[in-house]
């Protein structure tokens, strides 16, 4: 089939009304949010592309399983079924469950990070950042340069720089740095891959440095999707094959399974077979999340979370879902809306920075890009740039991001092309009246996680 023809490989068996509320009160309802998108209600965004985080459509086959829910509190069959279904697929023979990935850091980072140790990562998303440093920890990322080329086309742009990575080893002092996390895809970088061949040399390091790798798995299978399609050697292999290489070079894993395994929540560590550090775990779970086999999950969402991670590794599937973010990407690119490029595995990232040049990163111009697409269409998307990445803990001082990002994150399962059309048509519109577009200043600024909860106003 032609890429331009992207036949879902699935049909529609139950649909949810969207409304788009008129423009006046688009408006309105912004100046009401303080100029922050997370605090408008669901109900007046018409295509939310905030997240594709748990706002997956999951299948008649998992709403089955939620029907099989054992909701045993010590070994629930669902657990089991989980526990199988990751050894299938990851080759792991220790599962815990957790109730999102946050959970799964917050439990496993303390038991791994020496408090003023290092934890290097290709980049950490924010909440992994949060429990390293909660755990004592400080973050460092080495992604390759061509990361930053924003418009160039690199097959892997979520790959480690491996000459940086090596000399950041050897200057800290391997006994300095507490573990090394690989992030799949990398969400921070645009959603980027990160290829085999980095996977395996950033292991062989580590292992020759004595480090710990770890996998951030939320996007594990878009990441393999990737390497099928653009890495020499893997073109013939299966997904779960090249799966099972991916987590064969690391020991552990943490996942959101609210991304890959197309459920609307739960997370997982996975534990390739150090059966000790399993049983610290074990322990720690017990008072932070729940008993071991569900571990903050209902039966019923474990048994989901078992299907989910089979459907998402499926050839089909995952080839609709990179080609839909592909055709969104390539569309807004042949209309000079600067995009990370190529698009990434779970959204396409406009750089804002390129499109609103006269906005400066204190100024927020990826927050004033998303405010003006919701004004446009009733699209809801999500700044990943300064705003984001915060103040320098230290000095207070607002930090530069190397990207100014507006992130279209597209649910699983859940859009059409045709939505995705009109998604480009309205960034369109915008792209002739750029330089109207203000940057915004704090009203009220929360000392955490701000870009949550925080308030703007348009700066005249
Ligand atoms: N790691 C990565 C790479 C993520 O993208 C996320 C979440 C997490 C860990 C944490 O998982 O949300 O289940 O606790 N990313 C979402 C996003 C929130 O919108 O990108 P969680």
């Amino acid at each position: 089939m032609p890429n331009n023809l992207n036949v879902p490989p699935y049909k529609i068996k139950m649909v949810e009304p969207i409304n788009l509320i008129p423009k006046e009160e688009r408006f309105s309802a912004l100046k009401e949010a303080g100029y922050n998108l997370f605090a408008l209600k669901s109900d007046q965004v018409f295509i939310d592309l905030l997240t594709d985080s748990g706002t997956n459509a999951m299948s008649d086959n998992q709403w089955a399983g939620i029907m099989t829910g054992d909701e045993s509190y010590a070994g629930s069959r669902n657990f089991y079924n989980l526990e199988a279904t990751v050894k299938d697929i990851f080759d792991y023979e220790f599962t815990v469950p957790t109730h999102q990935g946050r959970g799964a850091e917050r439990v496993l980072f303390p038991l791994l990070i020496k408090e003023g140790n290092y934890v290097i990562s290709n980049m950490h998303f924010d909440t992994t950042k949060a429990h390293v440093e909660l755990a004592g920890g400080n973050t460092k990322n080495i992604l390759i340069k061509d990361a930053l080329k924003v418009d160039e086309y690199h097959p892997f742009k979520g790959n480690f720089d491996i000459k940086s990575l090596k000399k950041f080893i050897k200057d800290k002092g391997p006994e300095n740095i507490s573990m090394i996390i690989i992030t799949i895809t990398c969400n921070s970088a645009g959603g980027q891959p990160v290829s085999m061949q980095n996977i395996s040399k950033v292991s062989k390091i580590a292992k020759d440095n004595n480090l710990l790798v770890i996998m951030d798995a939320a996007r594990f299978a878009e990441n393999a999707f990737f390497i099928k399609s653009r890495e020499s050697g893997y073109s013939e292999k299966t997904i779960k094959e090249i799966v099972k290489e991916m987590f064969s070079y690391v020991d552990i894993f943490t996942m959101s399974a609210k991304k890959d395994a197309i459920v609307n929540i739960g997370g997982l560590i996975g534990i390739k077979s150090d059966q000790k550090l399993y049983n610290k775990i074990r322990s720690r779970v017990v008072p932070l999340e729940g008993f071991p086999t569900y571990g903050g999950l209902a039966g019923r969402d474990m048994e989901a979370v078992a299907r989910g991670l089979k459907e998402g590794i499926r050839l089909s599937y995952l080839k609709h879902r990179v080609n839909q973010i592909n055709l969104l990407g390539e569309k807004l690119k042949n209309n000079k809306i600067p995009i990370q490029y190529p698009p990434g595995g779970h959204a396409v990232f406009i750089d804002a920075k390129k499109l609103l040049p006269h906005i400066p990163y204190n100024q927020f111009p990826a927050q004033a890009l998303a405010n003006e697409l919701y004004k446009e269409g009733g699209i809801r998307g999500v700044e990943i740039g300064s705003l984001l990445l915060g103040r320098d803990p230290k000095t207070k001082k607002q930090l530069k991001s190397p990207f100014e990002f507006l992130r279209l994150t597209i649910p699983r399962r859940v859009y059409t092309d045709s939505h995705l059309n009109y998604v480009a048509e309205s960034l369109i519109k915008i792209k002739d009246r750029t330089e109207e577009i203000k940057g915004l200043q704090f009203t009220y600024e929360p000392e955490i996680l701000r870009h949550f909860t925080a308030r703007f106003k348009p700066i005249d």
